[in-house]
């Protein structure tokens, strides 16, 4: 796919640099060329090195006799001035010295990606030279401290102190001295207080700050509406509150908005928000915003992403939606939205690629128009209020890779699964929830799903086997067919699902010999750790639990549901009374077999140890010294005892079930 076009990404990586002012100290520089660096700039870069408790092997090029400029990491202009000193992931360690700051020349600071601690030496910040500092992704810790009022105006223009341990209050009147600041990246530390308001005041070319994953409190100030340059202005993840302030709708330059999870709020509609002509993103999700989205976010005509999750928005999509025609993102999950999706013609949105409404209330059905965003590679319209039979264009969504339809009241799953079978990109799909009371479809005929990996079909009240076709999907990794009404034994045929690492089939009427089958499955004998650990990553998080979220699949724990059927059978002598092998499942990460007519001691090891006895009460014959039910001499350590001695001629019911 061609990327789009996008302001924000072309501009970003463009700063102003006084291009003047370096050809002049070049021009000079030219004039009276030396043969090497001063001995002071060799003593203090070799001051730096000293303070280093862990050099990276810089000693090996860094060696007192020579030219430094020849120096790993070290660029000079050339009048022999160091210019530059690019010492990004090196694996230094120890402390930053101030000694760096009597580099006279130096323009640009790299330490990214290092290992350093201690402080920032305000000696850099305060440098008559330097224009650029990074050192970002360290361990640098402590309080930015004031520059005082007497400094004069400096030179930098980029300060990253990004990903750090820096705590206090942001520093305010030092950004007077910042004359040409332009962009302050200053995310995942742990600043605290208010964000200071005169970024913009005397800094004509601000464009960039990044407070993000800090713990900043208070309101968004105001001052920033002046920042007439400001493109970027992200504050994920702090504590703000209050309203987004009028004056903060004058910056409009902004290309990129981004305040999800703080505690703002406000009517959205109520914000002149259509002023920010020049948006790529807004980014307001996990706030307590109210209102309506306006008919007048169609005047946002750059806009990509859209993201208003987890507030309290409701009403109507405005049809003007089908306006911002590069939008590629649309998250409007977790609000009370509500009406028609019809209203909106998706043909305008051919770029769309993520749609999620995912727990709001819509209704009606699925707009065909949706079919002709042909770029889409995730829907997600569960828990909401559609209703319909599935249209056969979704086979146009050629790129889909993740759908969710779960918790609406879609009709004819045999329809449905027909269509979607067809689409090869598909991995994930969730469809729990609707179809109540159909039947699943048998035939043979349904195949394809050649790269389905997740397939939940949970609490639809289905009747039926469980079919024959799930054999043919190879790469099925979770198969969820709980609360449903199957009937039958589990087919011989599931352990041929090698890559299968979580199986819910409690709550249905399941019935036949015991688990047999199920024990012999490669994610029961632990033999196929590599299948369930390359990375692979879910379109969008699925969430279990309102509270809980998995994006990577290897997140999910292994396990095996069986709870809550009618198994019947004799337990075989390679299982055991409590199935022996279960000890080496130490990946299992929960285990509950309470409330069955288990008999014998419960195994003893690393795994059994963690769990509760409440896993396994309500089985009578079940004993442990742990339990009430003491073992006798002849069932005591069971783990010296072979499971053949187990062999049980008793018929039980067994359920054993897996949660997480
Ligand atoms: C900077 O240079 C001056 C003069 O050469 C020296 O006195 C001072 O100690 C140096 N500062 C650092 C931090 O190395
Ligand atoms: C510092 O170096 C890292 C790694 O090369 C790079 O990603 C980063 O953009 C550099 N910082 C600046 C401000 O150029
Ligand atoms: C630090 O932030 C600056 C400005 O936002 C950016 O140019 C640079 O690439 C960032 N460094 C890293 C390592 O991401
Ligand atoms: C800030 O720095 C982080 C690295 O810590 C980087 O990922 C992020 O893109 C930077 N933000 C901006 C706006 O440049
Ligand atoms: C925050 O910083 C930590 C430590 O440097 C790093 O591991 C983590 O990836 C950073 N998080 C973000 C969101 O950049
Ligand atoms: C926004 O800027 C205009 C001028 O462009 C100015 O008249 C107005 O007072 C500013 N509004 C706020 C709220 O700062
Ligand atoms: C959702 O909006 C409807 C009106 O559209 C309202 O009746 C209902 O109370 C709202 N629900 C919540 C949880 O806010
Ligand atoms: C939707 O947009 C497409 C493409 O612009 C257009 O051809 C179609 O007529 C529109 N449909 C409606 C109902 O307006
Ligand atoms: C959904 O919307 C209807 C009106 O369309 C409203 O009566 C109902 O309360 C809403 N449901 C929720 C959960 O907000
Ligand atoms: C379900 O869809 C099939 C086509 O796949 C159709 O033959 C059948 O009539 C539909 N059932 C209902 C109840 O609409
Ligand atoms: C999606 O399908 C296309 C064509 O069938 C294929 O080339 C591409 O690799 C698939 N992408 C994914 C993520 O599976």
């Amino acid at each position: 796919m061609q990327p789009l076009h996008s302001p924000y990404k072309r501009q970003s990586k463009k700063l102003p640099i006084p291009v003047l002012g370096l050809g002049l100290v070049m021009l000079l520089n030219f004039a009276s060329p030396t043969s090497s660096c001063t001995e002071q700039e060799r003593s203090s870069l070799l001051k730096f090195l000293s303070e280093l408790s862990q050099d990276g092997g810089l000693a090996v090029s860094w060696q007192d006799a020579t030219d430094c400029c020849k120096w790993d990491g070290i660029s000079c202009s050339q009048d022999r001035t160091v210019t530059d000193v690019s010492l990004a992931s090196r694996s230094l360690q120890g402390h930053i010295s101030p000694s760096l700051g009597n580099l006279t020349g130096l323009l640009r600071l790299n330490l990214s990606h290092n290992l350093l601690s201690g402080a920032l030496p305000q000696e850099l910040v305060s440098s008559s030279s330097i224009i650029t500092i990074d050192v970002s992704f360290n361990r640098l810790k402590g309080d930015l401290n004031e520059l005082p009022s007497s400094t004069p105006t400096r030179p930098l223009q980029v300060l990253n102190i990004s990903s750090n341990r820096f705590t206090g209050e942001f520093p305010s009147s030092t950004w007077v001295a910042m004359k040409n600041l332009v962009a302050l990246n200053a995310s995942n530390n742990s600043f605290t207080g208010h964000i200071p308001t005169n970024f913009c005041a005397n800094s004509p070319y601000f464009a960039v700050l990044e407070l993000s994953y800090n713990q900043f409190s208070g309101s968004i100030p105001t001052g920033l509406g002046s920042c007439s340059m400001l493109r970027v202005f992200k504050a994920v993840h702090n504590n703000l509150n209050g309203n987004l302030p009028d004056e903060l709708f004058n910056a409009t330059s902004l290309e990129c908005l981004s305040f999800s999870n703080n505690d703002l709020e406000g009517r959205f509609d109520g914000t002149p928000v259509v002023k920010l002509s020049n948006l790529v993103v807004l980014d307001l999700g996990g706030n307590s915003f109210n209102g309506t989205i306006p008919d007048s976010i169609g005047q946002l005509s750059r806009l990509q992403e859209l993201h208003l999750d987890h507030n309290k928005m409701y009403g109507e999509l405005p049809s003007t939606l089908g306006s911002c025609k590069y939008l590629t993102t649309i998250d409007l999950k977790g609000n009370n939205f509500s009406g028609n999706l019809e209203k909106v013609n998706f043909s305008t949105l051919p770029n769309l690629k993520t749609l999620d409404i995912y727990m709001n209330n819509f209704s009606g059905t699925i707009p065909e128009s949706i079919y002709s965003c042909s770029n889409l590679t995730a829907l997600r319209l569960s828990e909401n209020n559609f209703h319909g039979q599935l249209s056969s264009g979704i086979g146009n969504l050629k790129y889909l890779s993740f759908l969710s339809l779960a918790g609406n009241s879609f009709t004819n799953i045999t329809k449905a699964l027909q269509i979607l079978k067809g689409s090869r990109n598909l991995t994930t799909l969730l469809i729990g929830r609707n179809f109540m009371k159909e039947v699943i479809p048998q035939d043979e005929n349904i195949d394809g799903f050649e790269n389905l990996q997740i397939l939940t079909i949970e609490n639809c009240s289905l009747s039926g086997n469980i079919p024959l076709w799930l054999s043919k999907l190879p790469n099925l990794r979770l198969l969820d067919l709980s609360g449903n009404q199957l009937a039958g034994p589990i087919p011989g045929w599931i352990n041929s699902l090698n890559h299968l690492f979580y199986l819910d089939i409690s709550s249905n009427s399941l019935t036949g010999e015991s688990p047999i089958t199920l024990m012999e499955m490669p994610m029961v004998t632990a033999m196929h750790n590599e299948t369930y650990l390359d990375p692979w990553f879910f379109e969008l998080p699925v969430y279990s639990d309102p509270s809980l979220q998995y994006r990577v699949l290897t997140a999910l724990p292994t396990g095996l549901n069986l709870s809550k059927n009618n198994f019947i059978g004799v337990i075989p002598p390679q299982i055991g009374a409590i199935p022996g092998e279960l000890n080496s499942l130490n990946f299992l990460s929960a285990f509950d077999v309470s409330n069955n007519d288990l008999e014998g001691p419960i195994p003893t090891g690393p795994q059994f140890s963690t769990f509760p006895s409440s896993s396994f009460a309500g089985n009578p014959k079940v004993c442990s010294p742990m339990l009430l039910h003491r073992c006798n001499s002849a069932q005591a350590s069971p783990t010296s005892i072979s499971t053949n001695q187990y062999v049980n001629k008793a018929v039980f019911a067994i359920a054993f079930g897996v949660f997480f």
